[in-house]
């Protein structure tokens, strides 16, 4: 699932100087002070590249995201009809599994826990808010945040990763989106992630 491209960049020294306050606030009473990276134990940085599908059934006898808000349009439309989805407004909660393969029977290496909303009046594009959680060897537990726009019929879609947890303490970097499949009529769709991410 995922593979460690280089040991140090550059651009991240940055962050080995930056004053961080975080550890051993608790120690005392002191409100902030200047720490280094040293205390928290922070190793040179990586860039690691994950690659996995997300699977996102709408409908189905088991949706794995439910339409929870959504404008006047959509307001009598039953939670089995998708394309409610795809007019402005809407806000759908899910938890998506995320598979090394993509077929839904694949390995299960995480989850993708979130929201994401059409945000957009001109074309179909969502606002996503999500954190993936992994659940693979060294990397279960730990997380990744996504804030970014999906333009979901472009044939490439890039969101930053704003943040991360666990391993990707310190995160940031972007995730490419490739639709693999949609059905067009149930709205089940399944999209190919590169995720490239600098973390310690
Ligand atoms: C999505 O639904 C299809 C049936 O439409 C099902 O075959 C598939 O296993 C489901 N995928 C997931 C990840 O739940
Ligand atoms: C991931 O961690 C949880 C909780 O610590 C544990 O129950 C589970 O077995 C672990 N999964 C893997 C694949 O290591
Ligand atoms: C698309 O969804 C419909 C309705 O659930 C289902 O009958 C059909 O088999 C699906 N198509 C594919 C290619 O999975």
């Amino acid at each position: 699932m995922a593979k460690t491209l280089q040991n140090l960049t550059p651009i991240f020294f940055f962050f080995f100087f930056f004053p961080l306050t975080i550890a051993n606030a608790h120690d005392d009473h002191t409100f902030a002070k200047t720490s280094t990276p040293e205390n928290l134990e922070v190793k040179p940085v990586k860039l690691t590249h994950l690659h996995f599908y997300f699977h996102d059934n709408i409908t189905g006898r088991i949706p794995t995201s439910v339409r929870v808000a959504g404008g006047p349009k959509v307001k009598n439309k039953p939670l089995t009809d998708f394309s409610a989805v795809l007019n402005f407004g809407t806000v759908v909660v899910m938890d998506d599994p995320l598979t090394v393969g993509p077929e839904p029977t694949s390995k299960l290496v995480g989850r993708a826990q979130g929201i994401y909303s059409t945000a957009s009046q001109t074309e179909v594009a969502f606002l996503m808010v999500l954190n993936y959680v992994f659940l693979e060897g060294k990397y279960n537990g730990s997380t990744l945040s996504i804030l970014g726009r999906n333009s979901i019929l472009s044939k490439v879609r890039e969101m930053p990763i704003v943040g991360g947890s666990g391993i990707f303490r310190f995160a940031k970097g972007c995730a490419q989106a490739r639709t693999y499949s949609f059905n067009t009529t149930n709205g089940d769709a399944v999209v190919e992630y590169n995720v490239y991410v600098y973390h310690y």
